[in-house]
């Protein structure tokens, strides 16, 4: 039974909301604009605020069901823990992209708030403070999934801590390129059209 909900949850968090998003809004193929990505981030380089608004909440929000459902179906965190990091890893690997998905960030936030709402405030927290003093979305992702082990620890959430450094590795191993970018001086800021 707990495979079944790890596949559902894959299933639901491989849904690509931004591709969606952005077709239904007449925006194009995301994956020929800006970075490629199919996230938010992507999604506002078309200048169409609410379409990355409504991108960003509809993948936050299948992380955040995903862990909800679960543990309201099992009333185990371990099994929302583990609906959480399947619909992440559908969001990275989507099965109707042929695997090719995004970075994951808004689902990491939707999964971790849902998880332990402290530790999601904390790490939203964390993005918005850097995103507003560097202005890259990229950075400030890199910090706030960075932060996660340490606001689990300290706000009592422990039990996170493992599901914590796997969602850190693969956001960071997902952002490979904008740490390149970042190198080389070329990587855009939130709201540049590149
Ligand atoms: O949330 C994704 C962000 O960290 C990077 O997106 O489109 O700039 O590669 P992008």
């Amino acid at each position: 039974m707990l495979a079944l909900v790890g596949v559902a949850a894959y299933l639901l968090g491989s849904v690509p909301f931004g591709i969606v998003i952005a077709r239904l809004f007449g925006l194009g193929d995301l994956r020929k604009i800006g970075s490629g990505n199919i996230g938010a981030t992507n999604v506002l380089r078309t200048g169409n605020k609410l379409a990355a608004f409504l991108t960003l909440v509809l993948d936050a929000g299948k992380g955040g069901i995903a862990v909800l459902v679960a543990r309201a179906f099992f009333g185990s965190e371990d099994a929302a823990q583990l609906a959480g990091l399947a619909a992440f890893l559908g969001h990275l690997f989507p099965v109707y992209l042929g695997f090719k998905g995004g970075k994951g960030v808004a689902t990491f936030l939707g999964t971790v708030l849902a998880l332990a709402w402290p530790v999601g405030l904390a790490a939203c927290a964390t993005w918005l403070c850097v995103a507003v003093a560097f202005r890259y979305s990229s950075v400030a992702a890199l910090a706030a999934v960075a932060s996660l082990p340490v606001w689990a620890m300290n706000l009592g959430h422990g039990k996170m801590l493992i599901l914590s450094i796997v969602l850190m590795l693969l956001v960071y191993v997902r952002h490979w390129e904008n740490i390149q970018r970042l190198k080389r001086g070329e990587e855009t800021k939130i709201g540049g059209s590149k």
